[in-house]
């Protein structure tokens, strides 16, 4: 049951992570693109933040969970060095362009309040982690980054639970506004349970 639940992880997370490309192949006025108000898409700041966010943020998606095989980290800790290197300039890049887009978020100040307080705790628990490494501290270091990766796999879950709450609700603008909330405080939760275990073990 946990391997499977694993295997699905890595496999969301290796399909969202792709997700931003579809801004290569579809027309813009039909992705998110078109929901946001003209004088947003004329600013060059904000396109500019939002194409480095899908960018670097997907790349953080796409690598990160590979980071937390214990088998694969003990015998190839130099490429898990890379790899977590590569992971903590990505989510640095993407969390501070994500921040400074949550305050153009649709639905207004909830959703950019839970939004920006994602952007908030991404950005300290990947710091928090490196910190931690380079104390010499591992469980620490490893738990810091059980926080990091739920907070970069909102993107995955605010995907899910969007289209199941406009479903159920009918109401796409409070969906929307719950979602930018429920993408990633239950995640938290998810890390603090894993993080109990190995703590316990
Ligand atoms: C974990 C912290 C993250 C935060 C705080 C965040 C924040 C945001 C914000 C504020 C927006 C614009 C929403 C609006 O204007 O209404 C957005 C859009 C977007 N984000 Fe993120 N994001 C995060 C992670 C990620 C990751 C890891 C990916 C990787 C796939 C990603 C991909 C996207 C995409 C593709 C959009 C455009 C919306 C869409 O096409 O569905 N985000 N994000």
């Amino acid at each position: 049951m946990k391997k499977l639940l694993s295997v699905i992880m890595c496999v969301l997370a290796l399909l969202i992570g792709l997700y931003p490309l579809i801004y290569a192949f579809v027309e813009h006025q039909y992705t998110f693109l078109g929901s946001k108000p003209l004088e947003v898409l004329h600013n060059i700041i904000w396109k500019s933040a939002f194409f480095t966010h899908i960018i670097f943020g997907g790349f953080a998606l796409f690598i990160g969970w590979s980071q937390f095989s214990v088998s694969f980290r003990n015998k190839n800790l130099r490429i898990h060095r890379i790899i977590g290197g590569l992971y903590v300039i990505s989510v640095v890049i993407s969390s501070v362009s994500a921040i400074y887009m949550g305050f153009y978020a649709n639905g207004g100040f909830i959703s950019a309040a839970g939004f920006i307080c994602l952007g908030l705790i991404w950005l300290m628990t990947t710091l928090a982690a490196v910190m931690q490494i380079r104390k010499g501290n591992i469980p620490k270091h490893e738990r810091f980054m059980t926080y990091s990766y739920a907070c970069t796999f909102a993107a995955v879950t605010l995907r899910l639970w969007f289209p199941l709450l406009k479903m159920a609700t009918g109401d796409a603008e409070s969906s929307y506004i719950a979602v930018a909330w429920l993408c990633w405080v239950p995640n938290l939760f998810v890390a603090y349970y894993i993080n109990r275990k190995t703590a316990i073990i």
